[in-house]
């Protein structure tokens, strides 16, 4: 079962965070392209429960839900456990023994330039760091390599660190030989939702999200309270679609209405109400299927625990594998006989 399948193009490894529910920037990122890529490619998913622990470690104890919200979101959203393999991260130890080994070749100066790392740090307001949430991109070049996965999908705020991976592998591969595979990154057609209050970002901490598993009539009240163009008082008010964070999700979901929506804004002829009320629809419409998948998979917990486990077993039988071609590059397999 651990080798890789010649069927098929190649291999994904891409994963989150469990701190929670995943909502719609984490859709349109990333999560529709390993859906869509599940058939072609031999897909990983990690839940990075590890790297979710850089900055929420002092409640390890939400962990064990969390795991499980992030795997019903990923076969909510359509990942076939047939076709892809959900594991999780801190039952496969080979990934930080690989930590371990990369971290020697990569300095702490390359770490603390990380745009990702910066901004995040300042948004968390870190005036000092610790230890593992600095050297978490190290930890996520372990996850992507130690199944030599050629194709990372994930949205804009990674790439950094998919650049880091590519250069410890390369770095790797030149000192020790050529064991490791270099990965490329691939990001989502909107690779950044902008959030429902504005803001740059989608996200759960800024409270400006619709998550996949959201009522609908919880869509409803978020796009309703969505900020539009602030100069429009009057539905006949001519509007801004280009800075109207509706239009921007309309461009998101549903491009075949974009130049409607946006002629008849320009024109004042739809008011925010009515393009509000069509976003909704829209919006339910994408989530509805996700909505009944989740309850289906609700409904039966032990069968979620079953596919954690079966993926997790996968995982590591790969992991070993690579950990021996890794340690006799390294020429520290002492005994292997
Ligand atoms: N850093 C990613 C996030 O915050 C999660 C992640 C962990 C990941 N390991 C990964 C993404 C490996 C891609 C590949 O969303």
């Amino acid at each position: 079962m651990a080798e890789i399948q010649t069927t098929k193009k190649g291999r994904i490894l891409t994963g989150d965070r469990p701190t929670g529910k995943l909502h719609l920037g984490h859709y349109v990122g990333s999560l529709i392209n390993r859906v869509r890529l599940q058939d072609e490619y031999d897909t990983f998913l990690i839940i990075a429960d590890v790297q979710a622990l850089t900055t929420n470690f002092e409640e390890p104890e939400k962990l064990a839900r969390d795991v499980r919200e992030v795997a019903l979101d990923y076969l909510a959203a359509g990942i076939d456990p047939e076709k892809s393999t959900i594991f999780v991260q801190s039952l496969v130890p080979e990934i930080a023994e690989l930590t371990i080994f990369y971290s020697m070749i990569i300095t702490v100066n390359t770490l603390r330039h990380n745009p990702t790392i910066k901004s995040e740090a300042a948004q968390r307001g870190y005036t000092d760091m610790t230890y593992g949430f600095l050297g978490y991109p190290v930890s996520q070049a372990a996850d992507i390599t130690f199944c030599k996965a050629n194709l990372v999908p994930v949205g804009e705020d990674q790439l950094p660190h998919i650049e880091l991976t590519r250069k410890l592998v390369r770095r790797f591969n030149s000192l020790y030989g050529p064991v490791l595979v270099e990965p490329e990154a691939l990001v989502g057609e909107v690779p950044r939702l902008v959030g429902l209050d504005g803001a740059a970002k989608m996200s759960k901490s800024l409270d400006n999200a619709i998550n996949l598993s959201d009522p609908p009539e919880e869509v409803e009240r978020r796009v309703k309270n969505a900020v539009t163009d602030p100069a429009r008082i009057r539905a006949t008010d001519p509007g801004h679609p280009d800075i109207c964070t509706v239009f921007a999700y309309h461009t998101a979901f549903n491009k075949p209405v974009i130049p409607e929506i946006e002629e008849s804004c320009k024109k004042g002829a739809i008011g925010c109400v009515a393009c509000k009320k069509r976003l909704t629809a829209t919006l339910n419409e994408l989530l509805e299927p996700m909505r009944e998948r989740r309850a289906r998979y609700e409904a039966n917990p032990k069968l979620v625990d079953e596919i954690l486990l079966a993926g997790t077993a996968r995982a590591r039988a790969v992991a070993k594998e690579t950990m021996a071609q890794v340690r006799e590059a390294m020429k520290i397999n002492y005994f292997p006989w």
